[in-house]
This record gives C-alpha cells, structure tokens and sequence, in this order.
C-alpha cells in the first residue's frame, strides 16, 4: 500500500488523498501511489465515482522537480493520467492552494474540477525552462481555448479560481474542500452526468482551427518579453499543436518538446535559479527554531526615489505604513508620486480600479521622526551620507519602540558604524533594496557584527511577505551586488580608454542578456552624482568629467553617454561623444585599439566573478547562489544564465582564472589578479557548484 496517496471509501465515493509535504510533488512515489489507489477504487465495486484531493497546504504543485535530468522512475506520470482519463467512473479533482503544473495536469485529466476559492491554476513550467509534459499543452487549451492556454501556458501565471470557473477550467467553487468534492460526486452520480474527457472535446479549438490569427496573436502578445528564452515559444509551438494535430499525436509532439528542454542548459539554469531563491531563504549561522518579531507596522523615513518605493511595497502587501518626512513639502511630493504611481497601473489594467486608494489609505504620511513609535520596523531611506545617517540612528534609538528592527536602505555605508549610533546594536540591519523599489524582487539584508538572529530572521520573513527576495549578505563596500557591479564598472570606464565606444559595451552586455548596458544604465542614474562626488574626493574620470562639464548629465539632460530625443529613453549613439573621447584620448597620449567583443564580454564578466569569489572568501556571501540570487534579482540578469556564479562554472574556472591573469598583465591592472579562492579551485579543477556541496556536507 502507498505510503504517500490513500484510498478511503464513503458510501459510494472513493476518497483518494495525496499525502506528501511539504507541496505534495509528483514524486515517483506519488505518481505510483496515484495509480494504485485510482486502479483499486476502479475495481472496487462499491465505489461509483472518485475525489482525487491532497492533504497539507496545497493540492499537487507539479512535477518533483529534483528528479530532473536523472533517469526516469515509472511510472510515467502521462501513464497515470491515462488510467485516471479511461477510468469508467467519474473522477472529480478537489483543488486547494495551488494546482501547478503536473498538479493541474492531473486535474485536468480528471473528468471534472472542483476548488475552494482561495486556490490557483496554472502552468507555471515555462519559468523553469520547460514546457508542460503531461498533456498541459493538449488539455488546456480544450478547456479554456486556445486564447486563455496561451497566456496561462507561455506566461506562466496562475489563474484564480473566479477565473477558472468563468472559463470553464473548474466546474465549481465548494465550500469546504472534502465534504464539497464528495457532494459534487454525489450530485453527478445523481444526474447520471456523462464524464467529460478533454481529450475527446474538441469544441472550444473550432475557431482557432477556423482563424488561426486568434492564436498567432495571443502567442506574439505573450512573446513580446521573451527576448532570449526558448521555453516559451517551445511552449507556444506545443499549444499549437492541440489546434493542429488530433491529441495523441499533439501529445506526443508536446512530449518531445519538453524532453528537448529539460535537457538544456536554458532549463537547467533556471531550476537551479528556483532552488538558489529557496536556499536563500534559510541563513547560516541562526539558531534553528529562531522565530521572527511580529511586524504590524512599519515606518520608513524619507519619502524620496527609494522611501516611496519600498512604501508602495508594503502597502502592496497590505501591511500599514508611516511615512515620515522632514517637510510638508517633501512629504507631500512624495505621496503625490505613490499614488500617480498606482493609478497608471489601475489605468493599464494592473491593479483593480479602487486599489489605489484602498493603498494610500494604508500610508499615514507624517512630517518628523518622534512618529516611529507604534512601528515594529523602521526603514531608513533617507541621504547617503554617514552623519546624517548616524543623527537618524540616534534619534530612533530615542523614539522608537524597544525591540523594533532599526534597518537602512545605505546602498554602501558600513551598517557596524551606523549600528553604533544606537544603545540597541543588536536591532540594527540593512535592508537594502533596489530601484524601482516597487518593481524589483532583491532585498540584500545586512547581517551587522552585533545584528540579533531574531531580528536578521524578523527582515527575511518581513521581505517575503511583501513578495521580495531576500538575500543574506555581510557588512562590505557596496555589500555583494554593488561591489560586484563596481568591478564592471571599472573595466567599462577603462574600455573606453582604449578604444572601445559606449554603445559597443553596452550592445555586448545587452546581448549577453542584461536588460541595459552600464554606459545607458549611468546616463538613466545621472552622471553628474559621480562627478560631484568625485570633485569632492579630488578624483578624476578623463571622459565622464569632459561629458558632464559639457552640460551631458545623462537621460534628465537628454544627452550623456547617449542622446536622447524629446519625451524618449531610447539611447541613440552620439557622434559628439566619440569626438569627445577622441579627443580626450589624444589629450592624454593614448593609442586607441579595436577591441573585441569577446574581450569587452570577458572584461564586463569575469571581474565581477572575481570580487564574487573574493565576496566568498570573505564571507560576505554565504553561498555562491546567494550572490546569484542578487544579481537574478536585483540586476535583472538573465534567468536562463542561472546567475555569475552558476554561469561562471559552465564557461569553466581555470579559463576565467586564465584570462582575469592575461588581462591584469596585459592591461597592467593588479585588481584584475585572480583571487586566491577562484586560484585554488581553478588548480583543483573544482567548480562553485562543488564548493557550494562541500560546505553543505560539512
Ligand atoms: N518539486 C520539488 N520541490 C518543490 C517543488 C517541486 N515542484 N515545489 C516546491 N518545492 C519545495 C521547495 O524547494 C521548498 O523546499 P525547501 O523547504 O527544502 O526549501 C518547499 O517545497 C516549499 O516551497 P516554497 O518555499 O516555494 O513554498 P511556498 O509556499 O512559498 O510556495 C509553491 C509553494 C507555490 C508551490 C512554490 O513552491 C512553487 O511555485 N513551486 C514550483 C511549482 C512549479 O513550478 N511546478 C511545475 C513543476 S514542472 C512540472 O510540473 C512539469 C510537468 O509538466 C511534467
Ligand atoms: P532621495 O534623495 O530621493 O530621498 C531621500 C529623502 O529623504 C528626501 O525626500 C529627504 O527629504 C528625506 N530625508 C532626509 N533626511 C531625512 C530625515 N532625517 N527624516 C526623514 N526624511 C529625511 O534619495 P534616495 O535615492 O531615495 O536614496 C535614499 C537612500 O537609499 C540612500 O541611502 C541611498 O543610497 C539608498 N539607495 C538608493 C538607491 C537609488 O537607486 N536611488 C538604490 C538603493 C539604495
């Protein structure tokens, strides 16, 4: 008897119950537990139809994803399926928490779907780089029409369960979970209801088979962000397929597919990126059992570029919010923007039309500090400069609650120092997020010398709630993603020098698959912030000084790096500019030479890999796919590159270690000398990957 799926009888219904935390995956253990219980209750002549439901928080999430890429245990889960389609009495699948992939798979082999309303169905395969391999592609599309497959199937989103009933993918919304799937059972058995077999239901694919612009023009609107991925217009082409091909061979097309994809590394980045952002969530060095501060309310000082976003974040998440200014006026323009913010976002469709107010309901914005005290958490957002971080420090440490997590957004500051200015170290943290603070997922939390392990846990589980992914980081120059991006920006600025231009930088890095270049992503920050503070440290930088004392601050002055036309982002490359560099190169003796793609590639990379090992080393980082997870999330590297570090190992170490040598000696740049730990791995034949294995067997 399966110890993971159970068969109960109740009357005439069997009960067939998955049983395995914590997401009740497709094991082989589950997809032959399924099976057995499905063939037993068949052939049990008492029982007259079926609920196939799950214990635990969820229904089925999907396929178990660890077994991938190892070989295949039987039975096939399409088999599974199969038995529970052909199966002559009626099989009902009762949904809670979240039907996702194989999950839904199942379901939709069932002749029928129920769900409570909380619940949510979806395809979510394409984000791990696969396409949905037990018949997703052929039944779907069955069951809503090819329109809403398409969205659900290329996107990857789930729906609601409102949506799936209107759309006819669930049969009912029921009440409670157990006694609702029985009673739909009941009810069918009663009205004799004929089974419905998706596979056999053609009728909701008549007009795409009739005018197939309905599902050319969903796939194109689906497509469009899709730039260098190649799930989902597999995923696209396998939906394609159920309009095309009777269901067997459409399934068997679709199996392909998906075998294809699991098998490549596009596929094996991206299910590596959804363990490294779980890994991430579990923090070396705190006690088990540690359990995070209630946070009920939160306040966060300054309402500028980064106060008013991490606001709308929290608010988002429904959590109330003080807001605090130093002026009536800065408070004021603060607030104008969140809600200017939201309500393009309702104009679009994005949020429901009175969730913008129903969000600044939830923002009590307030003009001085002494407003801290009925928060649990406070943010500061406020200048990057450490005196003034340090008066904020200390006058929290006056008015705030005892025992509320004190955190700074600092994009550098040593959170030690600013932890000092308090009598209460321990509370102190850095939650550092990145701009727009509403859009991007990143949250690096500072762990400070003196930072308590519950407070450290208080800002993991707070990030979560408000749907960011934390990462875990030491107190350092810039923490990991900035100290990273510095090494990238060093070598871009000395490319230039020797002959490289903006735009070829930058096509490089775009190419790679990074939403922006680093000469389009300083004209968008501003050029003239580098330049001030540079004055202010008695610093040169030859040719960001020439352009901006040419009045060139970057996007706000239409022209940088770039130029800019009226009311665009687009960068246009600048003739000017190359004059410019021309002759700032001649000014300063310097040859220019052509440089190659595949330099500047190794050159924007490889000492980004190099400070990442060196962040290792220091242990800054707790893992190398915590450093992944910054830069997946906070930089918008390319997903299916799994991260620097994870793409580091499959270009190989010794080779990177090679280069980073050539190049400090061709260059004569001792910064770009291979660090020690990237050296000794190198010499062992040894990857990240199998450091990250070590220290966890350890
Ligand atoms: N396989 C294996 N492990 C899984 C898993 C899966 N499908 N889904 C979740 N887990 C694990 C996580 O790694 C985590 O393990 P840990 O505690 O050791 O770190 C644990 O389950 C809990 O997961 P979360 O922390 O993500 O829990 P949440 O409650 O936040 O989220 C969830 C639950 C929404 C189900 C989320 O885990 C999720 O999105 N899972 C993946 C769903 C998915 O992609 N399904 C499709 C798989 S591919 C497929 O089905 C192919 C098919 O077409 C043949
Ligand atoms: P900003 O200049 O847009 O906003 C700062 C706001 O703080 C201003 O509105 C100011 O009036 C207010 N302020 C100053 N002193 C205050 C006080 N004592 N109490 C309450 N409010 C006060 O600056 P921005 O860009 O939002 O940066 C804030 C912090 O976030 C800085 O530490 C910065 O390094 C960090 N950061 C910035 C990022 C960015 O891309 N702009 C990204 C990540 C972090």
């Amino acid at each position: 008897m399966s110890e993971v799926v159970k068969l109960e009888r109740h009357d005439e219904v069997g009960i067939v119950t998955v049983n395995s935390p914590p997401v009740n995956a497709l094991s082989a253990a589950v997809r032959g537990g399924i099976l057995e219980c499905i063939k037993a209750a068949i052939a049990d002549p008492a029982i007259k139809g079926i609920v196939l439901t799950c214990a635990g928080r969820t229904f089925i999430a999907g396929a178990d994803i660890t077994e991938f890429g190892k070989p295949p245990k039987p039975p096939a889960l399409n088999d599974v399926l199969s038995e529970i389609e052909n199966s002559p009495k009626p099989v009902v699948a009762a949904i809670h928490g979240t039907a996702l992939g194989g999950g839904l798979e199942v379901a939709l082999a069932c002749h029928f779907r129920v769900a409570v309303k909380e619940a949510k169905l979806g395809l979510p395969e394409v984000k791990l780089g696969l396409l949905p391999g037990a018949g997703g592609t052929q039944r779907l599309p069955r069951a809503v029409g090819p329109e809403l497959a398409v969205k659900m199937i290329v996107g990857g989103d789930p729906i609601g369960a409102a949506e799936a009933l209107k759309n006819g993918l669930i049969e009912e919304i029921v009440e409670g979970l157990a006694s609702g799937g029985e009673a739909f059972v009941r009810k069918l058995l009663a009205e004799k209801r004929p089974l419905r077999r998706l596979r056999d239901d053609d009728s909701k694919l008549a007009a795409a088979k009739a005018d197939r612009s309905i599902f050319t023009n969903a796939v194109a609107a689906m497509t469009k962000k899709s730039r260098g991925l190649e799930a989902p217009f597999a995923a696209a082409d396998a939906v394609g397929y159920a309009i095309d091909l009777p269901f067997d061979e459409g399934l068997k097309k679709e199996r392909e597919g998906f075998l294809k994809l699991v098998a490549s590394d596009q596929s094996k980045a991206q299910r590596y990126a959804f363990f490294a952002e779980r890994e991430a969530n579990k923090i070396a060095g705190v006690p088990e059992g540690t359990k995070p501060r209630p946070v009920n309310r939160v306040a966060i000082l300054g309402a500028g570029t980064m106060g008013g976003g991490i606001a709308m974040s929290f608010a988002n998440a429904g959590v109330p919010v003080t807001l605090i200014e130093t002026g009536e006026e800065q408070l004021k323009r603060g607030m104008g923007i969140m809600q200017k913010n939201w309500e393009a976002t309702a104009a679009r469709g994005g949020i429901p039309a009175d969730a913008p107010a129903k969000r600044m309901a939830l923002i009590n914005g307030v003009v001085g500090i002494e407003n801290v005290g009925d928060a649990d958490l406070v943010i500061e957002a406020v200048f990057e400069t450490m005196a003034v971080k340090k008066e904020v420090f200390g006058k929290l440490d006056q008015y705030a609650k005892p025992g509320a997590v004190l955190a700074s957004n600092t994009s550098y500051l040593n959170i030690d120092e600013i932890a000092k200015s308090t009598k209460r170290p321990q509370d102190v943290l850095g939650m550092h997020f990145f701009s727009p603070a509403n859009v991007m997922k990143l949250c690096e939390i500072v762990r400070a010398d003196k930072t308590a392990p519950d407070a450290l846990v208080t800002a993991v589980t707070i990030a979560r709630k408000i749907a960011k992914v934390p990462a875990v980081v030491g107190v350092c120059d810039g923490f990991v993603g900035n100290r990273m991006l510095a090494q990238r920006g060093k070598q871009s600025e000395k490319l230039l020098f020797e002959g490289a231009l903006p735009q070829q930088v930058d096509a490089v890095v775009t190419k790679f698959g990074m939403p922006m270049g680093p000469f389009a992503m300083s004209d968008l920050a501003g050029l003239d912030i580098g330049w001030r503070s540079r004055k202010d440290r008695g610093i040169k930088s030859e040719i960001a000084d020439a352009l901006c004392e040419a009045g060139r601050f970057g996007q706000k002055t239409g022209k940088g790096y770039y130029k800019y036309e009226q009311g665009s982002r687009a960068p246009l490359p600048d003739p000017d500019v190359e004059k410019l560099i021309d002759e700032t190169l001649l000014r300063l003796g310097r040859k220019k030479r052509v440089v190659s793609d595949e330099e500047i590639l190794e050159r924007m990379m490889y000492p980004m890999i190099n400070e990442g090992a060196k962040i290792l080393e220091e242990g800054i980082a707790a893992r190398p796919s915590d450093i992944d997870v910054v830069w997946l999330y906070g930089y918008g590297w390319p997903i299916y590159r799994g991260g620097p570090m994870f793409w580091a190992d499959s270009v190989g170490l010794k080779h990177i270690a090679d280069r980073l040598a050539f190049y400090a000696k061709e260059t004569n740049d001792p910064s770009l000398e291979p660090a020690p730990l990237l050296k000794k791995l190198a010499a062992e034949g040894k990857t990240f990957a199998s450091l990250a294995a070590e220290s966890k067997a350890a």
